[in-house]
């Protein structure tokens, strides 16, 4: 049986780059104008900026969303010779950025270059009528990169995106992006690992290992990478053939074909009341059987919430030594089966609902089989 959450907080020489925490993510998408509508209305976040012919972008739309601390990105080609549009036939749709926030944009890219990333673009100062914008970006794995942004200086979303009022989502309380988790190739987990840590400064935050996340079927390996002041946690996870059919990461991978973005997890303040709504508007959530609540008082003692509320709407409890946490997590998004969310709601747990993995990866499994994929 699984061991008590892994923790390991182990301590890294290296001189970490200072992030203050997710900034945007951008998603490239077959059709912006669509998943817009997906976002705003399912997801409730506000449309606030948009960029496309109308202001001068003459290759690319893009939408701008926000829901409290969380942006979110979606980038559109208008032609077929785009990056986007290369990425989109690729990988479907997709993150192509992690936004992060820095105070000094120059030196997170010059540091993180001198030990070895790979650059995409240096560092760009961008002045309007709105104050100045700095950018710069390093690759990550697959296609994936890391953005670093200043915008203590500049009002508005970026430069060349004009600000949209009055589409509100009605928010379904969403607040900020608690991880974002990568899938990477079979043995190459300690690649990226050693990435985060030897480039970034980050420390590995906790560990599963094979005999902690399997089910009969598939497992998987995952490091968590965070920095110190906990505002980024990426858990990177790879394949572990052990069982007798095809991991759910590999799934991932061969549809997305190539390491990326598997899921990103937003909390809430109130995970009955976000679920509710979301389900309400169409977003589909995986389930569990009905027996994981009958033995939830037992595995996680006395909570606040009725077990027949989360049993209603399929959320899942994970109780470790400091607190527990609430989660869910959403059907793949888009037509492959690559992307989705999780919702979360931490009430003194910094873990990941281990607990949850059985339950979860067994629903997993059952959906991939269904698509023909187990
Ligand atoms: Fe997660």
């Amino acid at each position: 049986m699984a061991k008590e959450a892994t923790k390991v907080k182990e301590e890294n020489p290296v001189q970490e780059i200072n992030i203050d925490g997710f900034d945007y993510v951008e998603f490239y998408v077959g059709n912006a104008l669509q998943a817009c509508y997906y976002y705003n209305r399912g997801f409730g976040f506000d449309i606030v900026g948009y960029r496309g012919l109308e202001t001068g972008s003459r290759d690319m739309v893009s939408y701008v969303l926000e829901q409290d601390h969380v942006k979110i990105v979606l980038t559109g080609s208008m032609n077929a010779s785009t990056e986007v549009a290369e990425h989109v036939k690729e990988h479907g749709d997709g993150v192509k950025s992690i936004g992060m926030r820095v105070r000094d944009v120059k030196a997170s890219y010059e540091t993180a270059v001198s030990r070895g990333a790979k650059s995409i673009y240096a560092p760009k100062v961008v002045e309007d009528e709105h104050g100045t914008y700095v950018s710069a970006a390093v690759a990550t794995y697959g296609d994936t990169i890391h953005t670093f942004i200043d915008r203590s200086n500049y009002k508005g979303f970026a430069p060349g995106f004009k600000t949209i009022l009055g589409k509100s989502g009605n928010s379904t309380g969403l607040v900020h992006i608690d991880h974002i988790v990568g899938n990477v190739e079979a043995d190459n987990l300690q690649k990226w690992v050693d990435f985060y840590s030897q480039i970034f400064g980050f420390h590995i935050f906790q560990y599963f290992d094979a005999e902690d996340i399997s089910t009969k079927y598939s497992a998987l390996v995952s490091k968590v990478m965070a920095n110190k002041s906990g505002t980024i946690k990426m858990p990177i996870n790879e394949p572990y053939e052990q069982g007798l059919r095809k991991s759910q990461i590999q799934e991932y991978i061969d549809y997305y074909n190539a390491p990326g973005v598997q899921h990103i997890a937003i909390t809430t303040r109130d995970i009955i009341k976000t679920v509710g709504e979301l389900r309400k508007r169409g977003i589909e959530f995986l389930t569990v059987p009905m027996t994981y609540y009958e033995t939830l008082k037992e595995r996680v003692g006395e909570i606040d919430e009725d077990i027949n509320e989360l049993a209603k709407l399929g959320i899942l409890v994970d109780r470790e030594s400091e607190g527990y946490l609430l989660q869910i997590f959403t059907k793949p998004v888009q037509d492959r089966p690559t992307l989705f969310f999780e919702i979360i709601q931490r009430k003194g747990a910094t873990g990941f609902g281990k607990g949850n993995f059985m339950a979860l990866f067994e629903s997993i499994e059952r959906e991939q089989a269904q698509r023909g994929n187990l």
